[in-house]
């Protein structure tokens, strides 16, 4: 399976004009994924690190775009990245709102890892799942069937969380301190000049 590098998102993300709040926002996802992944390193010997942090940088490649076309993002950001041929990462990108399933277990797939950080990061920032879910309801739930399925999913990603700190050394109030804004700013950083370094 082929999984693009980070400098390869970079790229790709820039191809597709991504607005810069939706770029400061995945890099920030990424960050909090690696710290759940590196945090779950010691039981979860086979999490692919790669594939978490392209499905992260990754999860909202057809969000920009989905603004005008009205397409399922999740959807339309997995197609995409099949067709480019980024199967794997497209199945994480295609979960990154809703897995296909929310099973038990002590182990964990990269789609679920992906899937729980993009869901503590609010805009650029890590908040409390509640937080989150809250602003979701607000913003996208526009009558009772929406805040219904909002809520199955809020209480889905609620048993993941459980899940996923029993297993982790730290807690999930510490997840912020466990992410540096430092390395946020490098990487957007970084991203910039493989943008630059793409179009020119
Ligand atoms: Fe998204």
């Amino acid at each position: 399976m082929r999984v693009p590098s980070k400098i390869e998102c970079y790229e790709l993300i820039c191809r597709m004009e991504m607005m810069d709040h939706i770029v400061a926002h995945s890099l920030k996802v990424c960050q909090v994924a690696l710290a759940l992944a590196d945090g779950l390193a010691e039981e979860n010997m086979g999490l692919n690190r790669e594939l978490i942090q392209a499905g992260a940088l990754l999860h909202d490649i057809t969000k920009t775009r989905s603004f005008a076309t009205r397409e399922n993002h999740a959807e339309s950001g997995g197609e995409l990245l099949a067709e480019l041929g980024f199967p794997g990462v497209g199945d994480i990108v295609r979960q990154h709102v809703k897995l296909d399933s929310y099973p038990g277990g002590v182990l964990f797939s990269e789609a679920e890892i992906v899937n729980y950080a993009d869901k503590r990061v609010l805009h650029d920032e890590v908040v409390p799942l509640d937080r989150r879910m809250q602003y979701i309801v607000e913003r996208y739930c526009h009558g009772e069937d929406d805040r219904r399925r909002v809520g199955w999913l809020w209480e889905k990603t609620r048993g993941l969380e459980a899940r996923l700190f029993e297993r982790l050394p730290f807690a999930a109030g510490e997840l912020e301190s466990r992410v540096a804004a430092k390395e946020h700013r490098r990487e957007l950083e970084s991203y910039r000049a493989a943008c630059l370094g793409d179009s020119g």
